[in-house]
C-alpha cells in the first residue's frame, strides 16, 4: 500500500461533556458559587453589580433566603459548575407570583447545555412554588444570556436604554418574562 493511503490509527471522538447533575445548595457550594459569580461581575456583561463578592456578603446572601427562594446549583465530577437562584421580585404583595432569576456558569464549562440545565430545573421549581411567571434582566450586549432565555421561551418586554454604568460607560438592559404554565 503506498504510503500515502497508510491508515492513521482512528482518533477517537471527543467526549461530549456529560451532563450535570442539578441539586438544592447548601453552605458548602458558597465558596464555588461565589467565585462563579465573581466571574460574571468581571465580564462585565452580566450584571450591573461591579464589587466583586466576600465570602461574608456570599453568605449573607445565602441565609437570608426563605425557603421560597431556591439556589440550585449544577455539579459535574464532584464540581459546581453553574449555579441559578430565584429571587423576590417586589416586597409589594400583589407582585408575590412573580420571580426574579439569577444564572451563572463557570469559564470553563459554559456553551456546554449547563445553563438549559440550570433553567429547566429552576423553572420546575418555580411552579412548584407557586409563581405565576419569572422576570428577569439581561444587559443587552449578552448573547450567550440572551439566546438562553429565548431558547426557553422568554419573550422581550422591552430595552431600557442607558439604565446602568459599567466601566464608565452606559450600558443598555433588556427586560425579559417567562409566564409558567402549568407544569
Ligand atoms: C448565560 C449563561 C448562563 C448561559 O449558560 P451556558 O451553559 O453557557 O448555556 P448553554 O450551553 O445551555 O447554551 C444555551 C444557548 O445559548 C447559546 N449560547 C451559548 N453561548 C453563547 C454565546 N456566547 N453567544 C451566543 N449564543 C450562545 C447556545 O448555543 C445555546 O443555544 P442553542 O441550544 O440554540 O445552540 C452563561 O454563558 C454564563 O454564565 N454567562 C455569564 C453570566 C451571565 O451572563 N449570566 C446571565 C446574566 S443575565
Amino acid at each position: 500500500m503506498p504510503s500515502s493511503m497508510a491508515r492513521t490509527p482512528k482518533q477517537a471522538a471527543p467526549k461530549p461533556p456529560e451532563a450535570a447533575a442539578v441539586r438544592s445548595a447548601g453552605a458548602d457550594d458558597l465558596e464555588a458559587i461565589r467565585a462563579i459569580y465573581n466571574e460574571g461581575i468581571e465580564d462585565g456583561i452580566a450584571t450591573l453589580d461591579y464589587d466583586v463578592k466576600t465570602h461574608a456578603q456570599m453568605r449573607d446572601w445565602f441565609e437570608q433566603r426563605s425557603t421560597r427562594y431556591p439556589v440550585i446549583v449544577a455539579c459535574r465530577d464532584g464540581q459546581v459548575v453553574g449555579w441559578a437562584s430565584l429571587n423576590p421580585y417586589s416586597h409589594r404583595c400583589a407582585y408575590n407570583g412573580v420571580a426574579d432569576l439569577s444564572i451563572y456558569v463557570r469559564r470553563d464549562a459554559r456553551g456546554q447545555g449547563v445553563g438549559t440545565e440550570l433553567m429547566a430545573e429552576i423553572e420546575e421549581l418555580a411552579r412548584a412554588k407557586d409563581f405565576h411567571k419569572i422576570v428577569l434582566h439581561a444587559l443587552t450586549d449578552n448573547p450567550a444570556g440572551r439566546r438562553l432565555y429565548e431558547k426557553r421561551d422568554f419573550r422581550d418586554v422591552g430595552v431600557f436604554k442607558e439604565q446602568g454604568r459599567l466601566d464608565g460607560r452606559f450600558v443598555d438592559v433588556i427586560a425579559m418574562e417567562k409566564i409558567l404554565a402549568a407544569g
